[in-house]
């Protein structure tokens, strides 16, 4: 795979160059809220522009089925404008078509214009050739920078790449391989992961890549109780995934010795409950887990804060920490993911929810080595599945 650097300066001048971002944030009337993918793009923006290479940006927004105002990406304009050092990014209310080739034909040679989101076209997502072809028609070199909409085989990142003869990864695409490519082949020792979250389903590719290699496995969150379940513990209600109870059994068999789970937990007949009771082991019937107990935050934590080398990776809340009563857990995770990273582990966190638990415990993305921008997209590349907006690149 070649990135930007590897293309000669003298290549981008004068030229136009599309990129797949991924500006897929959550937008609350016509706020933003967490725009962590909006600057992730910025160093691969500012490159181009600094070689007097125009940018037209793609991306998407949500899952729309058809336009919708809620889904535009102008607010996305607008907060970029804000924090690209003195530039405007103007932006077009389509994706394709005539009034999208004026824009571009009126853009200043280092100028930044952002194409209004590629699902307002039902061909995007089917990777449609002829919409391909009109994305790809735009531009002189393709730059793929949205990691966490690469498992994705749409025309945006997989059609319209096929077209070009220059096509390259961005930054962020690049430190996310990097940092990834790192945890799944040769992690360095001692690798602790941590899971929780709800889905064991998306998460079982990832462990079963990661299991072998990892030296200790914390799992909280709803995730834990099918493994609880497992090992013949009462539950009560709490979450449990039937469908993967097979498969829990076996790797408890297989890597149970590195496999840490709650002991303690705080529940609660249900999630609005406020005052949540505290127990040990076994669940009371009609009681469901929603945090891991303070036993289990300190076993956690001891394991986690006390590293001062090797590789941690977290993916799920330890709880369901949007309720601030059942939120204990996932701070005091992150906050010993912070305290492990400061006396020098190498530390990686992926999911939107965990990012969410990391901000709510007040650390910040400079107390982790690694934020990942993917959701889906980081567990399937650690499950080592095919993805098609990288697969095209090579
Ligand atoms: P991520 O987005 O980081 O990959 P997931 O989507 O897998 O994480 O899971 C996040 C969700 O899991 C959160 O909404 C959180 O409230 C929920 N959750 C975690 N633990 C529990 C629990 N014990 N009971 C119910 N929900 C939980
Ligand atoms: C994500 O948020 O995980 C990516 O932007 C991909 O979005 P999608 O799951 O709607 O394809
Ligand atoms: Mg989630």
């Amino acid at each position: 795979m070649r990135f930007l650097q590897d293309l000669d300066d003298k290549e981008y001048e004068g030229k136009i160059a599309l990129v797949r971002v991924d500006f897929n944030v959550s937008i609350r009337n016509g706020h933003i809220g967490e725009d962590y993918r909006i600057r992730m793009s910025l160093p691969t923006i500012e490159y181009l522009t600094k070689r007097n290479c125009k940018v037209i940006l793609a991306s998407h927004l949500g899952r729309p089925i058809a336009h919708h105002t809620k889904y535009s990406l102008k607010p996305v304009a607008h907060r970029l404008s804000e924090i690209l050092s003195k530039r405007q990014v103007r932006f077009v209310n389509n994706s394709i078509g005539v009034e999208v080739e004026n824009e571009i034909k009126n853009l200043p040679c280092d100028g930044v214009l952002l194409l209004e989101n590629l699902r307002f076209y039902k061909e995007e997502e089917l990777n449609d050739p002829e919409f391909s072809k009109k994305l790809a028609s735009f531009a002189d070199i393709y730059i793929n920078d949205a990691f966490s909409t690469s498992h994705r085989k749409h025309s945006s990142t997989y059609g319209a790449a096929t077209l070009f003869d220059i096509k390259l990864g961005g930054f962020n695409l690049k430190k996310e391989i990097e940092y990834l490519t790192m945890i799944k082949e040769n992690p360095m020792r001692p690798f602790t992961i941590v899971i929780g979250g709800v889905k064991i389903k998306d998460k079982i590719g990832a462990l079963e890549n990661l299991l072998p290699k990892a030296d200790k496995v914390l799992i909280g969150g709803a995730a834990a109780y099918t493994f609880l379940k497992s090992k013949g513990l009462k539950i009560g209600n709490s979450i449990i995934d039937h469908d993967h109870l097979k498969w829990v059994d076996q790797s408890l068999k297989k890597y149970g010795e590195k496999i840490l789970l709650p002991s303690d937990h705080l529940v609660s007949s249900n999630p609005e409950n406020t005052t949540p009771i505290y127990c040990m082991e076994n669940i009371p019937d009609g009681m469901c887990g929603f945090d891991i107990g303070v036993n289990t935050i300190r076993t956690f934590s001891t394991q986690l804060g006390s590293k001062t080398k090797g590789t941690v990776f977290w993916n799920g809340p330890m709880g369901l920490f949007e309720k601030d009563v059942f939120s204990n857990g996932t701070i005091n995770i992150a906050k010993s993911m912070a305290l492990a990273y400061w006396r020098g582990s190498t530390t990686l966190i992926g999911g939107g929810d965990t990012m969410e638990g990391m901000k709510k415990a007040g650390v910040s993305e400079n107390e982790v080595s690694h934020v990942s921008t993917g959701g889906g997209a980081t567990l399937r590349y650690l499950a080592g599945d095919k993805m098609p907006g990288l697969f095209i690149l090579n």
